[in-house]
């Protein structure tokens, strides 16, 4: 098969390169996944846009989250019109809960130093974080209120990105794995894969948490990416009962407009393994029952795990490999894959069109990680 942009991986990431690049106007735009597009990590996730919930301190990773979030607005508009799609972007906010002194006095701080950064956060009393959400625990003692972290229904907004490359005549291979990069000369030209031989002008690496499996001719691609699970549960409410995505130390709870209520999430360092286990369901519930007494006596609807790419540095890794050309990477989002899609999917494009040198290539290169 021929391409002339090979993208390997077809997940949130790699389909939204897709987009931008055929929304630049590039065309012979190829994707490559080893499943199903957007069924592993982007289907798993809980879709929160949580630039400032999941930042712990200043710098390039909270601006590019902030970024990334604001382009969510005008992605959900452009992908409803361009695919009927809506991926249910939902502005009401975060709020983040205190249950003990520490806990304020942590929250208090990224309060501040949020604010500091130019954004918006409050602090609440445990009065008014319950004003703002009736049915979290009475022993909630304060909060943080983030009006401008989000929610989408990740699930459809990978449903509206496929059908985006489908009427556009992005092809599209499932059921294929690239096992290794073609390289002459210093130039990759493509991949080999389980279905056979995919030549191309240029290769986007854009695989999560599988990125280490990858080889470049017959050496690993040297980037250690690998998987960490987190599993989820769901419950459903006859009506829904809060407005807000809503954190804590322990755990988070996400409500969706069809009365689902996600809560999340393990962190486990255990390979390729998605299997759900008993102990962390009832973990879960704890969570639940924590952060809202009234959930924990619910039926469990729906339990699921999915894999996050862990980089060595829990940060993205994104753009080229000095002395390899015609190969860039897009990986390693680690717990913000949904969130940092849109800019991630700007940034690669920018650099492939233009070759636009944004900080971020440098904060984020792989090249970081070279012993020598
Ligand atoms: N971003 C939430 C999680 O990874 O669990």
């Amino acid at each position: 098969m021929k391409s002339e942009i090979l993208i390997i991986g077809g997940g949130i990431i790699g389909l939204s390169i897709a987009r931008e690049l055929d929304q630049r106007g590039l065309s012979g735009i190829m994707v490559v996944e080893q499943g199903y597009c957007g069924e592993q990590s982007s289907w798993a996730a809980a879709g929160m846009l949580g630039a400032q919930a999941e930042t712990d301190e200043p710098g390039d990773m909270l601006s590019f989250c902030v970024e990334s979030r604001s382009m969510y607005p005008e992605l959900a508009g452009s992908l409803l019109d361009d695919t009927g799609i809506d991926i249910e972007l939902d502005q009401k906010g975060t709020l983040y809960l205190a249950f003990d002194d520490d806990d304020a006095a942590r929250i208090s701080q990224r309060v501040r130093w949020q604010r500091n950064a130019g954004l918006e956060a409050l602090t609440l009393s445990g009065p008014e974080t319950r004003r703002t959400e009736p049915f979290v625990s009475p022993e909630v003692i304060g909060g943080a209120l983030f009006p401008n972290d989000w929610q989408v229904d990740n699930r459809k907004l990978l449903s509206a990105l496929r059908r985006y490359a489908d009427l556009r005549g992005i092809t599209v291979v499932e059921q294929t794995t690239v096992n290794s990069l073609n390289i002459s000369n210093g130039v990759v030209t493509g991949a080999g894969t389980s279905t056979g031989e995919i030549s191309a002008d240029r290769t986007i690496i854009a695989t999560g948490a599988w990125t280490s499996l990858i080889k470049i001719g017959a050496f690993p691609v040297p980037i250690a990416v690998k998987p960490i699970r987190g599993q989820m549960i769901a419950f459903r409410t006859a009506k829904r009962l809060f407005e807000r995505v809503v954190y804590s130390t322990n755990g988070y709870m996400v409500p969706r407009a069809d009365g689902r209520v996600l809560i999340g999430a393990t962190s486990e360092d255990v390979g390729f393994n998605k299997d759900i286990s008993a102990i962390a369901t009832a973990g879960l519930i704890e969570t639940a029952s924590k952060i809202a007494p009234a959930l924990g006596s619910l039926p469990v609807i729906e339990e699921w795990a999915g894999l996050r790419p862990a980089g060595p540095d829990r940060m993205p890794i994104l753009g080229e490999f000095s002395g390899v050309r015609g190969l860039y990477v897009a990986t390693g989002h680690y717990r913000n894959g949904i969130l940092l899609a849109p800019r991630t999917a700007e940034l690669i494009a920018d650099l492939m069109i233009d070759g636009g040198r944004s900080p971020y290539l440098d904060a984020f290169s792989p090249d970081r990680f070279r012993i020598s």
